[in-house]
Protein backbone atom coordinates (compact mmCIF):
# COMPACT_ATOMS: atom_id res chain seq x y z
CA UNK A 1 0.00 0.00 0.00
CA UNK A 2 1.15 3.59 -1.07
CA UNK A 3 1.43 6.10 1.80
CA UNK A 4 -1.58 8.44 2.05
CA UNK A 5 -1.66 11.29 -0.73
CA UNK A 6 -2.32 14.77 0.24
CA UNK A 7 -4.18 14.69 -3.01
CA UNK A 8 -6.73 12.20 -1.35
CA UNK A 9 -7.11 14.57 1.75
CA UNK A 10 -9.76 16.89 2.19
CA UNK A 11 -8.91 20.59 2.02
CA UNK A 12 -9.27 21.85 5.34
CA UNK A 13 -7.19 18.82 6.63
CA UNK A 14 -4.89 20.61 8.20
CA UNK A 15 -7.14 22.25 10.31
CA UNK A 16 -7.54 19.54 12.85
CA UNK A 17 -4.06 19.02 13.39
CA UNK A 18 -2.42 20.79 16.18
CA UNK A 19 1.13 21.74 15.61
CA UNK A 20 4.41 20.90 17.91
CA UNK A 21 5.76 24.41 18.70
CA UNK A 22 3.62 26.48 16.21
CA UNK A 23 1.22 29.91 17.01
CA UNK A 24 -1.71 27.93 15.31
CA UNK A 25 -2.97 31.68 14.41
CA UNK A 26 -0.83 31.66 11.53
CA UNK A 27 -2.72 28.38 10.20
CA UNK A 28 -6.10 29.30 10.77
CA UNK A 29 -6.68 30.54 6.82
CA UNK A 30 -3.91 28.92 5.30
CA UNK A 31 -2.20 25.42 5.22
CA UNK A 32 1.50 24.93 6.89
CA UNK A 33 4.10 23.87 4.47
CA UNK A 34 2.81 20.11 3.27
CA UNK A 35 6.24 18.30 2.75
CA UNK A 36 5.57 14.86 1.08
CA UNK A 37 8.63 13.39 0.28
CA UNK A 38 12.76 14.19 0.26
CA UNK A 39 15.84 12.73 -1.72
CA UNK A 40 18.91 13.30 -0.67
CA UNK A 41 19.46 16.28 1.29
CA UNK A 42 16.29 17.82 -0.13
CA UNK A 43 12.88 18.14 0.91
CA UNK A 44 9.80 18.22 -1.33
CA UNK A 45 6.41 20.12 -1.18
CA UNK A 46 2.76 19.41 -2.02
CA UNK A 47 3.49 21.49 -5.35
CA UNK A 48 6.76 20.03 -6.17
CA UNK A 49 8.59 22.62 -4.53
CA UNK A 50 12.73 21.04 -3.89
CA UNK A 51 14.35 22.47 -1.01
CA UNK A 52 17.84 22.30 0.44
CA UNK A 53 17.22 20.94 3.84
CA UNK A 54 19.60 23.46 6.00
CA UNK A 55 18.74 22.37 8.80
CA UNK A 56 18.46 18.61 8.70
CA UNK A 57 14.86 18.19 9.53
CA UNK A 58 15.47 20.10 12.82
CA UNK A 59 19.47 18.49 13.29
CA UNK A 60 18.11 15.47 12.57
CA UNK A 61 18.31 13.77 9.19
CA UNK A 62 22.07 12.90 9.14
CA UNK A 63 21.73 10.61 5.82
CA UNK A 64 19.45 12.48 4.18
CA UNK A 65 16.27 11.35 2.98
CA UNK A 66 17.09 8.41 0.41
CA UNK A 67 17.45 5.74 2.56
CA UNK A 68 13.57 4.53 3.32
CA UNK A 69 13.66 1.62 1.55
CA UNK A 70 16.87 0.14 2.85
CA UNK A 71 15.78 1.31 6.59
CA UNK A 72 12.39 0.10 5.63
CA UNK A 73 13.03 -3.32 4.93
CA UNK A 74 15.27 -3.47 8.02
CA UNK A 75 12.01 -2.38 9.50
CA UNK A 76 10.14 -4.82 7.92
CA UNK A 77 11.90 -7.72 8.84
CA UNK A 78 12.51 -6.66 12.92
CA UNK A 79 8.09 -6.55 12.89
CA UNK A 80 7.95 -9.55 11.05
CA UNK A 81 10.23 -11.07 13.85
CA UNK A 82 9.04 -8.82 16.69
CA UNK A 83 6.59 -5.80 16.65
CA UNK A 84 6.66 -5.66 20.27
CA UNK A 85 8.18 -6.31 23.86
CA UNK A 86 8.29 -3.97 26.55
CA UNK A 87 12.27 -3.35 28.16
CA UNK A 88 10.86 -3.48 31.70
CA UNK A 89 12.81 -6.31 33.47
CA UNK A 90 13.02 -8.02 29.95
CA UNK A 91 15.01 -7.32 26.15
CA UNK A 92 15.03 -8.18 22.94
CA UNK A 93 17.73 -8.79 20.38
CA UNK A 94 17.93 -5.47 18.77
CA UNK A 95 18.22 -3.60 21.56
CA UNK A 96 21.20 -5.67 22.81
CA UNK A 97 22.63 -5.13 19.47
CA UNK A 98 21.92 -1.19 19.52
CA UNK A 99 23.29 -0.98 22.93
CA UNK A 100 26.57 -2.94 22.07
CA UNK A 101 27.12 -0.57 19.04
CA UNK A 102 26.21 2.61 20.68
CA UNK A 103 29.00 1.77 23.50
CA UNK A 104 31.21 1.43 20.96
CA UNK A 105 31.10 4.41 19.43
CA UNK A 106 30.67 6.13 22.93
CA UNK A 107 33.51 8.14 24.59
CA UNK A 108 35.73 4.68 26.35
CA UNK A 109 34.12 5.68 30.28
CA UNK A 110 31.03 4.77 28.97
CA UNK A 111 29.42 1.53 29.82
CA UNK A 112 25.46 1.38 29.93
CA UNK A 113 22.75 2.82 27.80
CA UNK A 114 19.14 2.97 28.65
CA UNK A 115 16.93 3.87 25.29
CA UNK A 116 14.41 5.95 24.97
CA UNK A 117 12.03 7.90 21.88
CA UNK A 118 13.26 11.17 21.95
CA UNK A 119 15.29 14.11 23.46
CA UNK A 120 13.04 15.14 26.41
CA UNK A 121 12.75 11.83 27.76
CA UNK A 122 16.26 11.29 27.14
CA UNK A 123 16.76 13.93 29.37
CA UNK A 124 13.83 13.55 32.17
CA UNK A 125 15.35 10.03 32.34
CA UNK A 126 19.09 11.71 32.89
CA UNK A 127 17.76 13.83 35.60
CA UNK A 128 16.21 10.77 37.64
CA UNK A 129 18.91 8.86 37.23
CA UNK A 130 21.03 11.37 38.63
CA UNK A 131 18.72 11.82 41.69
CA UNK A 132 18.82 8.43 42.16
CA UNK A 133 22.44 7.98 41.82
CA UNK A 134 22.89 9.88 44.55
CA UNK A 135 20.08 8.71 46.67
CA UNK A 136 21.48 5.21 46.41
CA UNK A 137 25.05 6.87 46.99
CA UNK A 138 23.55 8.28 50.80
CA UNK A 139 23.89 11.99 49.74
CA UNK A 140 20.46 12.84 49.13
CA UNK A 141 21.22 16.65 49.76
CA UNK A 142 23.38 16.17 46.17
CA UNK A 143 19.86 16.91 44.13
CA UNK A 144 20.41 20.33 41.97
CA UNK A 145 21.63 20.54 38.96
CA UNK A 146 23.58 23.59 36.81
CA UNK A 147 22.35 24.28 33.66
CA UNK A 148 23.33 27.42 31.60
CA UNK A 149 21.51 30.05 30.48
CA UNK A 150 19.98 30.02 26.87
CA UNK A 151 19.93 26.09 26.62
CA UNK A 152 17.40 24.35 25.11
CA UNK A 153 17.13 20.69 27.09
CA UNK A 154 13.22 19.70 26.07
CA UNK A 155 10.04 20.94 26.95
CA UNK A 156 8.67 18.48 29.54
CA UNK A 157 8.25 19.60 32.75
CA UNK A 158 11.97 18.07 34.13
CA UNK A 159 13.72 19.17 30.91
CA UNK A 160 12.53 22.52 30.84
CA UNK A 161 13.24 23.67 34.27
CA UNK A 162 17.04 22.75 33.04
CA UNK A 163 16.19 24.81 29.73
CA UNK A 164 17.18 28.47 30.32
CA UNK A 165 15.11 30.14 27.91
CA UNK A 166 12.50 31.69 29.05
CA UNK A 167 9.90 31.78 26.47
CA UNK A 168 10.25 28.60 27.09
CA UNK A 169 9.62 28.08 30.80
CA UNK A 170 8.02 31.64 31.36
CA UNK A 171 4.64 29.74 31.07
CA UNK A 172 5.20 26.92 32.74
CA UNK A 173 6.76 27.76 36.44
CA UNK A 174 7.22 27.30 38.60
CA UNK A 175 9.18 24.34 37.40
CA UNK A 176 11.60 22.20 39.42
CA UNK A 177 13.03 24.00 42.17
CA UNK A 178 16.54 22.68 42.69
CA UNK A 179 17.92 23.85 38.60
CA UNK A 180 20.22 26.56 38.74
CA UNK A 181 21.77 28.50 35.81
CA UNK A 182 25.26 29.58 35.64
CA UNK A 183 26.39 31.81 31.97
CA UNK A 184 26.90 30.05 28.59
CA UNK A 185 29.90 30.39 26.68
CA UNK A 186 29.08 33.93 24.56
CA UNK A 187 32.51 34.22 23.61
CA UNK A 188 32.14 37.67 21.16
CA UNK A 189 29.66 39.19 23.80
CA UNK A 190 30.74 37.63 26.85
CA UNK A 191 29.83 39.76 29.82
CA UNK A 192 33.50 38.39 31.16
CA UNK A 193 35.89 38.46 28.17
CA UNK A 194 34.57 40.05 25.38
CA UNK A 195 37.29 42.85 25.31
CA UNK A 196 40.22 40.55 26.87
CA UNK A 197 41.22 39.65 23.29
CA UNK A 198 39.78 36.08 23.54
CA UNK A 199 38.09 33.85 25.98
CA UNK A 200 39.66 33.35 29.43
CA UNK A 201 37.55 30.26 30.56
CA UNK A 202 36.05 32.44 33.41
CA UNK A 203 32.30 31.13 32.10
CA UNK A 204 33.25 28.21 33.24
CA UNK A 205 34.80 29.33 35.97
CA UNK A 206 31.67 30.50 37.05
CA UNK A 207 29.90 27.20 37.47
CA UNK A 208 32.93 26.20 39.71
CA UNK A 209 31.26 30.01 41.75
CA UNK A 210 28.03 29.00 41.57
CA UNK A 211 28.27 24.91 42.68
CA UNK A 212 30.63 26.79 45.74
CA UNK A 213 27.68 29.74 46.43
CA UNK A 214 24.84 26.79 46.25
CA UNK A 215 27.14 24.31 48.44
CA UNK A 216 28.65 21.33 46.72
CA UNK A 217 27.46 19.08 48.87
CA UNK A 218 24.09 19.96 47.23
CA UNK A 219 24.92 19.75 43.36
CA UNK A 220 24.27 16.82 41.44
CA UNK A 221 25.09 17.38 38.22
CA UNK A 222 26.41 19.87 35.42
CA UNK A 223 24.79 19.69 32.49
CA UNK A 224 25.97 21.23 29.02
CA UNK A 225 24.86 21.24 25.26
CA UNK A 226 28.58 20.89 24.18
CA UNK A 227 27.45 23.31 21.36
CA UNK A 228 24.64 25.24 22.41
CA UNK A 229 22.20 25.75 20.50
CA UNK A 230 20.10 29.20 20.87
CA UNK A 231 23.08 31.22 20.38
CA UNK A 232 25.17 28.71 18.39
CA UNK A 233 27.54 29.08 20.23
CA UNK A 234 30.60 26.44 20.43
CA UNK A 235 33.26 26.89 23.76
CA UNK A 236 36.74 27.92 23.37
CA UNK A 237 38.98 25.41 23.08
CA UNK A 238 40.03 24.42 27.07
CA UNK A 239 36.24 24.50 28.46
CA UNK A 240 35.42 21.01 28.25
CA UNK A 241 38.55 20.07 29.96
CA UNK A 242 37.53 23.14 32.36
CA UNK A 243 34.50 22.14 33.35
CA UNK A 244 35.57 18.47 33.92
CA UNK A 245 38.07 19.02 36.84
CA UNK A 246 35.49 21.72 37.86
CA UNK A 247 33.30 18.47 38.29
CA UNK A 248 36.02 16.28 39.83
CA UNK A 249 36.86 18.56 42.13
CA UNK A 250 33.65 18.66 43.97
CA UNK A 251 32.44 15.02 42.76
CA UNK A 252 29.64 16.09 40.96
CA UNK A 253 28.64 14.58 37.30
CA UNK A 254 28.85 16.08 34.08
CA UNK A 255 26.03 15.46 31.71
CA UNK A 256 26.66 16.09 28.13
CA UNK A 257 23.20 17.44 26.32
CA UNK A 258 24.06 15.84 22.78
CA UNK A 259 20.18 15.66 21.07
CA UNK A 260 21.88 17.62 18.75
CA UNK A 261 25.44 17.25 18.86
CA UNK A 262 25.45 13.20 18.90
CA UNK A 263 25.77 11.11 15.74
CA UNK A 264 28.23 13.76 13.81
CA UNK A 265 26.97 16.67 13.57
CA UNK A 266 30.29 17.73 14.95
CA UNK A 267 32.62 15.07 13.01
CA UNK A 268 32.73 12.84 16.15
CA UNK A 269 30.23 10.26 17.12
CA UNK A 270 29.68 12.16 20.49
CA UNK A 271 30.75 16.02 20.52
CA UNK A 272 31.57 15.94 23.88
CA UNK A 273 34.67 13.63 23.10
CA UNK A 274 35.84 15.62 20.22
CA UNK A 275 35.83 18.89 22.61
CA UNK A 276 37.43 17.47 25.64
CA UNK A 277 34.53 16.96 28.38
CA UNK A 278 34.95 13.57 28.83
CA UNK A 279 31.30 13.36 30.25
CA UNK A 280 29.89 10.92 32.84
CA UNK A 281 26.51 10.81 31.11
CA UNK A 282 25.77 11.89 27.74
CA UNK A 283 21.84 12.30 26.24
CA UNK A 284 20.96 11.85 22.90
CA UNK A 285 18.37 11.09 19.90
CA UNK A 286 18.01 12.64 16.63
CA UNK A 287 20.79 11.47 14.76
CA UNK A 288 20.77 7.86 16.17
CA UNK A 289 18.45 7.41 13.83
CA UNK A 290 18.55 10.10 11.40
CA UNK A 291 14.67 10.72 11.71
CA UNK A 292 13.71 7.23 10.38
CA UNK A 293 12.22 6.54 13.38
CA UNK A 294 11.93 7.85 16.69
CA UNK A 295 14.75 6.83 18.77
CA UNK A 296 16.72 8.50 22.07
CA UNK A 297 18.47 7.42 24.93
CA UNK A 298 21.48 7.98 27.57
CA UNK A 299 24.92 6.69 27.68
CA UNK A 300 26.40 6.62 30.84
CA UNK A 301 29.37 5.17 32.88
CA UNK A 302 29.46 2.18 35.45
CA UNK A 303 30.39 4.49 38.11
CA UNK A 304 26.83 6.26 37.45
CA UNK A 305 25.12 2.89 37.50
CA UNK A 306 27.25 1.49 40.41
CA UNK A 307 24.84 3.03 43.46
CA UNK A 308 21.54 1.35 41.98
CA UNK A 309 23.05 -1.61 41.70
CA UNK A 310 24.90 -1.76 44.85
CA UNK A 311 21.66 -0.44 46.69
CA UNK A 312 19.44 -3.08 45.20
CA UNK A 313 17.83 -0.52 43.89
CA UNK A 314 15.34 0.05 41.22
CA UNK A 315 15.58 2.81 38.76
CA UNK A 316 12.30 4.08 39.30
CA UNK A 317 11.58 5.65 35.91
CA UNK A 318 11.25 4.45 32.02
CA UNK A 319 8.71 4.47 29.26
CA UNK A 320 6.37 1.94 27.44
CA UNK A 321 8.22 2.49 24.07
CA UNK A 322 11.56 2.68 25.64
CA UNK A 323 13.78 0.50 23.51
CA UNK A 324 10.95 -0.06 21.21
CA UNK A 325 12.30 -2.93 18.57
CA UNK A 326 11.02 -0.89 15.63
CA UNK A 327 13.30 2.21 17.00
CA UNK A 328 16.15 -0.25 17.56
CA UNK A 329 16.07 -2.13 13.88
CA UNK A 330 16.11 1.32 12.21
CA UNK A 331 19.03 2.96 14.66
CA UNK A 332 20.90 0.25 13.61
CA UNK A 333 20.87 0.51 10.08
CA UNK A 334 20.49 3.89 9.99
CA UNK A 335 24.40 3.73 11.85
CA UNK A 336 25.46 1.28 9.34
CA UNK A 337 24.34 3.65 6.52
CA UNK A 338 26.36 6.31 8.64
CA UNK A 339 29.56 4.35 8.19
CA UNK A 340 29.09 2.94 4.65
CA UNK A 341 28.56 6.35 3.53
CA UNK A 342 31.60 7.95 5.76
CA UNK A 343 29.78 10.84 7.08
CA UNK A 344 31.88 11.44 9.87
CA UNK A 345 34.95 11.58 7.20
CA UNK A 346 32.55 13.86 4.72
CA UNK A 347 31.59 15.76 8.17
CA UNK A 348 36.07 16.44 9.02
CA UNK A 349 36.79 17.09 5.20
CA UNK A 350 33.78 19.90 4.53
CA UNK A 351 33.95 21.53 7.93
CA UNK A 352 36.64 24.12 6.89
CA UNK A 353 34.42 24.67 3.99
CA UNK A 354 31.33 25.43 5.36
CA UNK A 355 32.89 27.57 8.22
CA UNK A 356 34.67 29.46 5.22
CA UNK A 357 31.89 30.10 3.60
CA UNK A 358 29.46 30.91 6.02
CA UNK A 359 32.39 33.73 6.92
CA UNK A 360 31.63 34.86 4.10
CA UNK A 361 28.58 35.41 4.34
CA UNK A 362 29.09 36.98 6.85
CA UNK A 363 31.59 39.46 5.67
CA UNK A 364 28.91 40.25 2.29
CA UNK A 365 26.44 42.12 4.75
CA UNK A 366 25.96 44.68 7.48
CA UNK A 367 22.70 42.25 8.86
CA UNK A 368 25.40 39.82 9.84
CA UNK A 369 26.85 40.01 13.28
CA UNK A 370 29.26 37.09 12.98
CA UNK A 371 29.01 33.54 11.76
CA UNK A 372 29.90 30.87 14.17
CA UNK A 373 29.83 27.20 14.27
CA UNK A 374 31.55 23.68 13.72
CA UNK A 375 31.41 20.48 12.10
CA UNK A 376 28.57 20.50 10.00
CA UNK A 377 26.48 23.00 12.54
CA UNK A 378 26.70 26.66 11.65
CA UNK A 379 24.70 29.71 12.26
CA UNK A 380 24.83 33.67 11.37
CA UNK A 381 23.68 35.98 14.22
CA UNK A 382 22.15 38.79 12.34
CA UNK A 383 22.08 42.96 13.99
CA UNK A 384 18.28 42.41 15.19
CA UNK A 385 15.73 40.12 16.21
CA UNK A 386 13.44 41.01 13.64
CA UNK A 387 15.17 40.46 10.78
CA UNK A 388 15.71 36.67 11.85
CA UNK A 389 12.25 35.88 10.02
CA UNK A 390 12.51 37.37 6.87
CA UNK A 391 15.87 36.57 5.88
CA UNK A 392 14.59 32.89 6.42
CA UNK A 393 11.34 33.82 4.43
CA UNK A 394 13.79 35.23 1.60
CA UNK A 395 15.97 32.13 1.78
CA UNK A 396 13.37 29.85 1.53
CA UNK A 397 12.68 31.93 -1.80
CA UNK A 398 15.71 30.87 -2.87
CA UNK A 399 15.37 26.88 -2.13
CA UNK A 400 16.65 26.58 0.77
CA UNK A 401 15.84 25.54 4.19
CA UNK A 402 17.59 27.64 7.48
CA UNK A 403 15.91 27.99 10.65
CA UNK A 404 15.33 31.21 12.39
CA UNK A 405 15.72 31.33 16.02
CA UNK A 406 15.62 35.07 18.37
CA UNK A 407 15.43 32.72 21.96
CA UNK A 408 19.36 33.90 22.65
CA UNK A 409 20.05 35.82 19.62
CA UNK A 410 19.03 36.77 16.36
CA UNK A 411 19.72 33.84 14.61
CA UNK A 412 19.75 31.67 11.69
CA UNK A 413 20.80 28.64 12.29
CA UNK A 414 21.96 25.81 9.23
CA UNK A 415 22.90 22.19 9.74
CA UNK A 416 23.39 20.26 6.92
CA UNK A 417 22.59 16.82 6.62
CA UNK A 418 25.78 15.19 6.73
CA UNK A 419 25.98 13.97 3.30
CA UNK A 420 26.19 17.23 2.02
CA UNK A 421 29.84 18.80 0.11
CA UNK A 422 30.86 21.66 -1.58
CA UNK A 423 27.66 21.76 -4.15
CA UNK A 424 25.36 21.83 -0.82
CA UNK A 425 27.66 24.37 1.27
CA UNK A 426 27.95 26.54 -1.77
CA UNK A 427 23.85 26.01 -2.95
CA UNK A 428 23.33 27.47 1.27
CA UNK A 429 25.41 29.67 1.61
CA UNK A 430 24.81 31.35 -2.13
CA UNK A 431 20.87 31.23 -1.11
CA UNK A 432 21.79 33.22 2.43
CA UNK A 433 23.83 35.79 0.40
CA UNK A 434 21.29 36.64 -1.95
CA UNK A 435 18.48 36.69 1.14
CA UNK A 436 20.39 38.84 2.96
CA UNK A 437 21.04 40.99 -0.12
CA UNK A 438 17.13 41.06 -1.14
CA UNK A 439 16.32 41.75 2.74
CA UNK A 440 18.94 44.49 2.69
CA UNK A 441 17.61 46.26 -0.08
CA UNK A 442 13.67 46.03 1.07
C1 LIG B 1 20.03 19.70 23.45
C2 LIG B 1 18.60 19.23 23.34
N1 LIG B 1 18.10 18.48 24.32
C3 LIG B 1 16.83 18.01 24.26
C4 LIG B 1 16.02 18.30 23.19
C5 LIG B 1 14.61 17.78 23.14
O1 LIG B 1 14.50 16.80 22.17
P1 LIG B 1 13.06 16.36 21.63
O2 LIG B 1 12.53 17.49 20.83
O3 LIG B 1 13.36 15.13 20.82
O4 LIG B 1 12.22 16.04 22.81
C6 LIG B 1 16.51 19.08 22.14
C7 LIG B 1 15.68 19.40 20.97
O5 LIG B 1 16.07 20.07 20.05
C8 LIG B 1 17.84 19.58 22.22
O6 LIG B 1 18.36 20.35 21.27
Amino acid sequence: MNPVTFESLPADAHKGEWLNWSKMADFQNQSPPVIVSGEGPYAIDKDGNRFLDGVSGLFTTQIGYSHGKEIGEAAAKQLEELCFYPNWAATHPSALALTERILGLAPDRMARVLLTSGGSESVESAMKLVRQHFLAKGQPLKRKIIARRGAYHGCTMGALALTGIPLSRVPFEPLDPNVRHAPNTHQRSCLYCHDKGGCTLTCADAIEQQILAEGPDTVAAVVVEPIQNGGGLPPADGYGARIREICNRYGVLLWCDEVITGFGRVGGWFASDRLGFDADICTFAKGITSGYAPCGGVVFTEAVGEPLINADTMYAHGFTFGGHPLACAVSLKNLEIMERLGVMDNVLANEDYYAAAMADVAASSDLVVEARGKGFYHSLELTDNALTAPVAGAVRKHGVIVRPDVRVKPMIVTALPLICGHAEIDELTGALKAALADVASA
